[in-house]
């Protein structure tokens, strides 16, 4: 028997991609939100021992009480072994205590999901302080599958572009970028003022003057680190601004708001559902989950 991909309805069509890709069957979990707000979740009896339960962690708060409703639902189905699929992993920003008294969310999300799961793949979480997800979620096999492949095919490196990452985190990603499609790159320096709020220096921004810019970052979530990055990339004579992204947690409204800002186009994985989810992940994590034998 193969296992089947368990997806939330109404979330996009990321997790019916992946059971194509994976030539399995899909099937809907089913929530209903009760007047007070709690919810009922209903899972298809899986017909294998091993359900694949796909749910990306963007707005987490509610989701994250679901999947582990559905995890319990489908062992109680006769689900042997449950595997959470979440392409956007949720928490992983607050890797430690930035004042004292405040919660550190990585730690907690991640023992939560190693509690309630047989294993885990993701796509990029942002582990800047953690060298490996294995310290995130202890005890259960965990997988990072890299957007990187898929980045750099939607750059046309014909169009000499120059590369910029908007802060120090983003190093890692614009230099994997840079160096698959030989093209140079830009570091910003990035300092949170608030969550609406940054100051951003582009040093060597001498160099942009004329240039299109491909701006490259692992997550989009108000869109302020992007705006405030295309600011400093106009000002200095770009002659025209793309982004690209891992994860675009960013809604409508933000995206409106880079778009005035001169930005011509916006681009993410569909780890994260919505209007700039154009680079599909389906391919990447088939490949890992084939690996690992988890479709059977
Ligand atoms: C943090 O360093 C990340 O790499 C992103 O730059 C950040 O999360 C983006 O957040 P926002 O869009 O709210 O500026």
């Amino acid at each position: 028997m193969t296992a089947a991909v368990h997806g939330f309805a109404g979330e996009g069509d990321a997790s019916v991609r992946l059971a194509r890709e994976l030539g399995i069957d899909h099937h809907e979990v089913e929530v209903r939100h009760f007047p007070d707000g709690e919810s009922l979740v209903r899972a298809a009896p899986p017909a294998s021992s091993t359900a694949l339960l796909f749910r990306s962690l963007d707005r987490p708060n509610a989701k994250l009480v679901e999947i582990l409703l559905a995890a319990s639902a489908l062992r109680d189905c006769g689900a042997a072994r449950v595997i959470l699929i979440a392409p956007y992993l949720c928490y992983m920003r607050q890797d430690i205590a930035f004042h004292p008294g405040e919660a550190v969310s990585q730690r907690v999300v991640g023992r939560l999901l190693a509690g309630h799961f047989d294993g885990l793949m993701t796509i990029d979480p942002h582990l800047h302080r953690i060298a490996s997800l294995d310290d995130v979620v202890p005890g259960i096999e965990s997988v990072n599958v890299s957007a990187g492949p898929l980045l750099a095919t939607a750059i046309d490196a014909s169009s000499g572009s120059l590369l910029v990452g908007p802060d120090g985190e983003s190093a890692q990603w614009v230099e994997q970028l840079a160096q698959a499609r030989g093209l140079e790159f830009l570091l910003g320096r990035k300092q949170r003022k608030g969550d609406r709020e940054v100051a951003l220096a582009i040093p060597g921004s001498e160099r942009v003057s004329g240039r299109p810019i491909v701006i490259v970052d692992d997550v989009i979530s108000s869109g302020t680190t992007i705006i405030a990055a295309a600011r400093q990339l106009r000002s200095a004579g770009a002659s025209s601004i793309d982004v690209l992204a891992t994860h675009c947690l960013a809604g409508r409204e933000d995206l409106a708001q880079l778009r005035e800002e001169g930005i011509r186009s916006v681009r993410a994985t569909d780890s994260v559902a919505g209007p700039a989810a154009v680079l599909f992940t389906a391919g990447l994590l088939a490949k890992e989950i084939r690996r690992r034998d988890w479709h059977r």
